[in-house]
């Protein structure tokens, strides 16, 4: 059902408090998701992108019971990706001569993935549509943000900016407004979905902030295509932006490991005892990335000055698990990272020398010295490890 955002602007989503995994199985959200539609209904009558596929019939029954269908003057498609074109389909059939207005990107990617042959608007940075009572929309494009077909669109008047996937958390509430949710959990939110979403794309969307900033426009509220949208100190969530987009790091060293018998566990635990040791106000966090998810590690990798990676030699490599988180980091292009390489084996033990080339090839300066242990650590052995950590903390 719709719900007010300010003057004649509503939200006709769908919040999906079942959601578990996003992109395919990708994205974990424990706290669910929301598909964010809008209606602006000035002397023309607009909708703002849509809902995912699996909804699209549920929104265009909940819209026609909201407004005749073909009322709707103009439809908005800021973005292809199918969570917020997935109702087009269905919307289409019933409204099949509305223009549809999206950048020249938008238009491949909704006929590659719809077969479709509607009647669309290309529209570019700047350009305006007039709705009447005054107002009208501008539109941006936020190429690589996270597609290249992405766009925001500004609403003159009440001062919206809807951003699509920009600003976005993939967060469950009826409350619809960041006001009204807990900070912590939005916050949480916000930040893991830059991390494991927006990372890749650092110096594009510095770019991008600095050209959105650079049009003066007045900001009132910022109504995203996921999760809560910003109406309270809107540019909050712009600041963070820019923080995080310029290669952001905390006081923070993470350790991530697998283990099978229990020897890189040790040397994990070691090493922290020693990065402890030397630095006491660095924040040291500690995982087995097979019993962790493994988004919510990338966000601490995020968060982190350097990252110290553990994997026992199996059949002369790492474990697949380590193998594959580390190519989701490289996926990310993180940079201005340090990084170190750990653990045990008992016969052949390359396994550090490997784990120290994929991180130096995913853009990571690594540590000369890798902490390679022949069978399960000894005593001696562990206070290597602690030594390990020390240096580690002074890298
Ligand atoms: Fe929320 Fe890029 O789709």
């Amino acid at each position: 059902m719709r719900k007010k955002i300010k003057n004649n602007v509503s939200w006709v989503g769908k919040v999906d408090w079942e959601l578990r995994r996003f992109h395919g199985e990708e994205y974990s959200t424990d706290n669910g998701s929301s598909y964010n539609s809008y209606l602006v209904e000035e002397e023309k009558t607009v909708l703002i992108d849509t809902v995912w596929r699996p909804f699209s019939a549920e929104f265009v029954e909940n819209l026609a019971s909201e407004i005749d269908l073909n009322t709707i003057d103009y439809i908005i498609a800021n973005h292809g990706e199918e969570d917020h074109s997935g109702g087009l389909p269905e919307l289409m059939e019933k409204i099949p001569n509305t223009p549809i207005y999206c950048t020249a990107n938008a238009v491949k990617s909704l006929k590659g993935q719809y077969h479709c042959d509607w009647d669309f608007h290309v529209v570019k940075t700047g350009d305006t549509l007039d709705i009447g009572n005054g107002k009208s929309l501008v539109f941006v494009e936020m190429t690589m943000l996270h597609w290249p077909d992405s766009m925001a669109t500004y609403l003159t008047g009440d001062n919206i900016l809807f951003s699509n996937d920009a600003f976005g958390q993939h967060y469950a509430s009826e409350k619809l407004f960041n006001d009204l949710v807990d900070q912590c959990e939005l916050m949480s939110e916000a930040i893991k979905y830059f991390a494991n979403i927006l990372t890749p794309f650092n110096p594009v969307l510095r770019k991008k902030l600095d050209e959105v900033i650079g049009l003066g426009l007045t900001i009132d509220i910022i109504a995203t295509s996921h999760g809560v949208i910003w109406r309270d100190n809107p540019m909050q969530i712009v600041s963070k932006y820019l923080d995080w987009s310029k290669d952001y790091q905390e006081n923070q060293i993470t350790i991530i490991y697998d283990t099978m018998w229990g020897g890189t566990k040790k040397l994990a635990e070691r090493i922290t005892e020693g990065i402890e040791q030397q630095d006491p106000t660095v924040v040291v966090k500690v995982y087995n990335l097979a019993k962790t998810d493994r988004n919510d590690v990338i966000t601490e990798v995020f968060k982190s000055k350097t990252v110290v990676i553990g994997s026992p030699t199996v059949n002369n490599t790492t474990l697949h698990s380590i193998a594959g988180f580390v190519h989701l980091m490289k996926q990310m292009k993180f940079k201005n990272k340090k990084a170190a390489s750990f653990g045990c084996y008992g016969w052949s033990g390359e396994s550090t020398k490997i784990l120290r080339e994929i991180l130096q090839s995913a853009g990571f300066e690594t540590m000369e010295e890798s902490l390679r242990n022949q069978w399960k650590p000894d005593e001696a052995q562990q206070s290597d490890a602690i030594e390990y950590g020390v240096k580690i903390a002074k890298m």
